[in-house]
């Protein structure tokens, strides 16, 4: 499977080339280039399992994908249009990755903010070669023009482009090869629905339980050829608030800590003592998380009150608290959305250590 997300397969062309498709793949590479800086700092790439069989959890989900491609393979046919939705850093991108490796096939990999222009996405599309996935991140934040592009793409593998403007403006067709779409998003809500529509699949990622997030925290640790023990390993998936993204970043943290204090093996004691230098509690909650649950018990009486309330008082983004934030702390009942706005539940009253007035 090849990965387009480096500059190794998309090189700027060395001329100047003015022409429409090749700006787009050059702002692609940018948009690749960018992409890839950001996994090398988080460095998941050399962590992410390759085929479905080493992926850990999601259980029902791997079993309706693994049907899938089974069936695809054996009709020859590339893999339904798929979306996968759900809080951020449960493997949505690990899990397109592991389809294009199973089907054996290239994953290109984009966002829907990169796709601001038609020409941005006609490039992609353009550049599929057939069975391809096109992985669009954030899909629910992609503009109406690109939507209307991926209509026909998606439906009939055709791509339709309006050349020139007003009353002597003609629509050519172009034909694409069959191809995949994954979409992925944190809000499944807000995909309008033609667009949800045209996914043959759509598949929410659940948060794991920490018996899963300790086997991948001890396969990581196996990969980054650290020791920790069993109860070592549970700990730090005790505060990953049930995603392996963050089980894997407090990994790395631990070690960090290990290595410093001369520690060879990670066991629970000094899992617990560096993440708690790290102001992660025992719940997993991290500094904002606790500041969002304060400020509504201290400010608002623990709620009812509204989103923007609490981003104003905090000083948090909005979409960030709702996006990231909350499903972890509504997952563990420490906060229930009403329609009146957000409460702070009688759990976390007594995780915080506070009495309710
Ligand atoms: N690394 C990150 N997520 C993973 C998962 N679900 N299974 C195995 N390793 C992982």
């Amino acid at each position: 499977m090849a990965i387009k997300r480096s500059s190794q397969e998309d090189k700027p062309p060395r001329k100047k080339n003015t022409s429409s498709v090749n700006q787009a793949n050059q702002k692609q590479n940018l948009l690749s280039a960018k992409l890839t800086a950001t996994e090398t700092e988080n460095n998941e790439e050399g962590i992410r399992p390759h085929k479905l069989a080493d992926y850990i959890g999601q259980k029902e989900l791997k079993q309706i994908l693994n049907i899938a491609i089974a069936a695809a393979k054996g009709r020859q046919e590339p893999l339904d249009h798929l979306l996968l939705y759900g809080p951020p850093g449960l493997g949505k991108t690990t899990m397109s990755l592991i389809l294009a490796s199973e089907m054996e096939v290239n994953c290109k990999i984009t966002a829907a903010p990169a796709l601001e222009r038609p020409r941005d996405i006609t490039g992609l599309l353009i550049g599929l070669k057939p069975g391809d996935i096109l992985f669009i991140d954030e899909i629910h934040r992609l503009n109406r023009m690109a939507e209307e592009l991926l209509y026909p793409a998606m439906e009939d593998y055709r791509l339709d482009i309006t050349m020139g403007k007003g009353q002597s403006a003609k629509i050519r067709s172009i034909k694409l090869p069959p191809f995949t779409l994954v979409g992925a998003t944190t809000k499944v809500g807000s995909l309008t629905s033609p667009l949800r529509d045209r996914f043959g699949l759509i598949q929410r990622l659940r948060f794991y339980e920490v018996d899963e997030l300790t086997l991948i925290v001890q396969r990581t640790a196996a990969i980054l050829q650290v020791a920790v023990t069993d109860n070592g390993a549970a700990e730090i998936a005790r505060r990953s608030r049930g995603t392996p993204r963050i089980a894997n970043r407090l990994l790395k943290r631990v070690r960090d800590y290990a290595q410093v204090k001369k520690i060879p093996t990670i066991d629970q004691s000094l899992a617990g003592e560096a993440l708690d230098l790290f102001n992660v509690d025992q719940r997993g909650l991290d500094w904002t998380d606790r500041l969002v649950l304060t400020t509504t018990i201290e400010q608002f009486g623990g709620g009812p009150v509204g989103l923007e309330a609490i981003a104003a008082a905090t000083g948090e983004d909005a979409k960030t608290i709702e996006e990231v934030y909350e499903p972890y702390l509504l997952q563990i009942g420490y906060l229930n959305r009403t329609h009146r706005g957000r409460i702070v539940t009688k759990a976390a009253y007594e995780h915080l250590g506070k009495t309710k007035l």
